[in-house]
This record gives structure tokens, C-alpha cells and sequence, in this order.
């Protein structure tokens, strides 16, 4: 198959994790005899401190012109605690995925057992658990209208949904529950908030087309706290934007590590695969960073590709290195690897595993 992708490296250990999962791919080009093509362009800090906006029309133009987009980081600290600033990093990966369109965010969640004493929660509370999380991506606060009054006393941020966009986010989490164990949770605040009324009233009803899936409510302060008193009861969660950021950076403690969740948010003509975690600034160049969540998405592109033995091929190389303890240091302390080096081992052990063994 040929695939043509858009790198869009970012800022802090982006431009390194990227780097790992792209040696994975072309690891996975070579042993199955794909051809994909890789074409980089700028964004975040990195597009604003050179081109003065975080994302150039040229970024969003070879996007829009690629099969998927692997992305690695964005984010960064002078920006951070700075009211004043006019652009920010973060708009121009909110502009990538509204322009694209790409209004669900799949964040899977899966206990390695290999890992199970890293978690700081305990081992029989986090064993076996599997669950993803379906996060709208598009609407809600993140896009709604935002105010500041003139004297800046007064601030605003409107969380607006439409039935459209909650329907097409919900359809997609009700067929991935559909083709696993057949749970859905939504979780909102439908106690307090207008729009969290309009999702059950939405969702309550494309239930009815999918009667092979049991729907549940959990309001978001009492998700929070499942998520970690017992995450084995969830199969898919579906929520609203903000919710499903959070909620998505609470679960990741469960594998016992940030640098190890990996997303796809898709649309209907393009998908854009990243990690969850931020662009970790303090890490930037060191060769610490843990690029399994990087590697993880881009076995994420390939099954969206339809090419599964290709990204089962990738995830059993990111067992077989958590397994022998080739990990950076977020996850062993004492771990002598780096960045590259856990990117090395994973690309090396990417074979077909339905190639006869020869000598
Ligand atoms: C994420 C990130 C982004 C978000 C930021 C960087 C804008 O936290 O993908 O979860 O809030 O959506
Ligand atoms: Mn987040």
C-alpha cells in the first residue's frame, strides 16, 4: 500500500518521539512491502517563533492532501503563564482539527501486565482493565464563543452543543461498544449543565438502534472517581470535549505512565494520530522521553489503514521491550535506555509473523 503522511513534529520532545514512530513505520514498510511517503511541516511554538502563527497555511494544505497526519507535540511554557500573549501554541492544533473536521477523539486505555507494579494504583484494581475513551472533538467549551469584558474583569468561554455533532461522535462510540463488550457510558454533568441534558437526550435515543449495547450515565465528579476506585467496569466511554480531556489524562495512570496513551481523532476525509501527553519541555532534547505512545499511535494509523498485521506486528515489538525492561526512564528509574534506544529495539522486532522462520 502507499500512504502519503504529514509529520507535524511540534514542540518540546515531539520532534523526538515522532522520530521513533517514524523508524517503526519504516520498519513496517520494509518488512511488508508498503510504501509510505513522509512530508513535515511546521506547527506550535515552533511555527509561531518562524513564521509567526501555529499553523501555517502550508502545514494545513499538506494535511489536507495527506492520508493521515502523525503528530507529535505541542506546547510551550513561555506561553504559558503569559495572558498577554496574542497566539498561542495550543490554537494551532484546535485550528488543525477544526479545519479537518476531525470531531472524535479515540484514546484507548489498557493495563500492560507487564507493567502492572508502575502503577501507583494497586495491582488487582488496575489488572485486565480495557476500555476506550471516545472524546468529542470539535464543539463544547474548547470552541464556544469567548468573551473578556473591557475592563478584563469579566471572562467567558461558551460550552455549546448541536445534535449533529453530539450524534456523529455518539454513533461511532456505539459501534466500537458494538464490536467489543457492548458498554457504553456517557458521562456529563446533565444534573447542571443545558448541554449535558441535550447528550442524554440525543444519545438515550440512537440507543434504540443499537439494541445489542447497554447504555449507562455517570456524572463527570463520580466518573473521576471510578476511573480510578474500579476502571474495570468501563468498555467505552463517551463524553464532550473538556470532560474527555481530563478524564483521558486521570486514566492514563492506570498503565502506569503518561507516555504510554496513544489517540486518533478522526473526521470524515482525515485523521490525525498523537499521543495524549503534552510536548513535556522539560525533556526536550534529552533523549527521555518515552516514545511508546508516539509508536502506539502510529499503529493507530495503520489499522485506520486497515493494514492490522502491520500494527499488531508494532504492538507486540512494544511488548516484547516492556516486557524485557527496554524502557526510558518514566517507567524504570533505572533504566539505562533512552528515547532512541527504545525506538531502535521496537523497530528492530517489528517482523511478519506469518513469514516462514529462516536461517
Ligand atoms: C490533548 C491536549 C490538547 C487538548 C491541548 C494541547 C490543546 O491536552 O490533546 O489532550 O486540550 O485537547
Ligand atoms: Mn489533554
Amino acid at each position: 500500500m502507499k500512504l502519503n503522511l504529514a509529520l507535524l513534529p511540534g514542540d518540546g520532545v515531539g520532534p523526538e518521539v515522532l522520530s521513533q514512530a517514524v523508524k517503526c513505520l519504516q520498519a513496517v514498510e520494509e518488512t511488508f512491502n508498503h510504501q509510505f511517503i513522509y512530508r513535515e511541516a511546521p506547527i506550535g511554538a515552533y511555527a509561531i517563533d518562524k513564521y509567526g502563527t501555529s499553523l501555517p497555511e502550508k502545514t494545513l494544505d499538506l494535511c489536507k492532501t495527506s492520508d493521515a497526519i502523525l503528530f507529535g507535540a505541542i506546547g510551550d511554557p513561555k506561553y504559558d503563564n503569559n495572558p498577554e500573549a496574542k497566539t498561542r501554541p495550543e490554537e494551532g492544533l484546535l485550528e488543525l482539527r477544526k479545519s479537518l473536521g476531525l470531531f472524535a477523539n479515540i484514546r484507548p486505555v489498557k493495563a500492560f501486565s507487564s507493567l502492572s507494579e508502575k502503577s501507583p494504583l494497586k495491582k488487582e484494581i488496575i489488572e485486565n482493565v480495557d476500555f476506550i475513551i471516545y472524546r468529542e472533538l470539535t464543539g463544547g467549551i474548547y470552541f464556544g464563543e469567548k468573551k473578556t469584558n473591557e475592563d478584563g474583569t469579566i471572562a467567558s468561554d461558551l460550552c455549546e452543543y448541536s445534535e449533529k455533532e453530539i450524534s456523529r461522535v455518539a454513533h461511532l462510540a456505539f459501534k466500537a461498544a458494538k464490536n467489543r463488550d457492548g458498554k457504553l457510558t456517557l458521562v456529563d454533568k446533565a444534573n447542571v449543565l443545558e448541554s449535558s441534558r441535550l447528550w442524554r437526550k440525543v444519545v438515550s435515543k440512537i440507543a434504540e438502534s443499537y439494541p445489542e449495547v447497554k447504555l449507562d450515565y455517570l456524572f463527570v465528579d463520580n466518573a473521576a472517581m471510578q476511573l480510578i476506585l474500579n476502571p474495570r467496569q468501563f468498555d467505552v466511554i463517551l463524553t464532550e470535549n473538556m470532560f474527555g480531556d481530563i478524564l483521558s489524562d486521570e486514566a492514563s495512570v492506570i498503565g502506569g505512565s503518561i507516555g504510554l496513551l496513544a489517540s486518533a481523532s478522526i473526521g470524515e476525509e482525515n485523521a490525525l494520530f498523537e499521543p495524549i501527553h503534552g510536548s513535556y519541555p522539560q525533556a526536550k532534547g534529552m533523549d527521555i522521553a518515552n516514545p511508546v505512545a508516539s509508536i502506539l499511535s502510529a499503529a493507530m494509523l495503520l489499522e485506520h489503514h486497515s493494514l492490522f498485521e502491520e500494527a499488531m506486528a508494532v504492538r507486540e515489538a512494544v511488548d516484547k521491550a516492556l516486557k524485557k525492561g527496554v524502557v526510558t526512564t518514566d517507567l524504570n528509574e533505572k533504566s539505562q535506555y533512552g528515547t532512541n534506544q527504545v525506538g531502535d529495539f521496537i523497530a528492530d522486532n517489528i517482523v511478519d509473523s506469518d513469514e516462514p522462520f529462516t536461517m
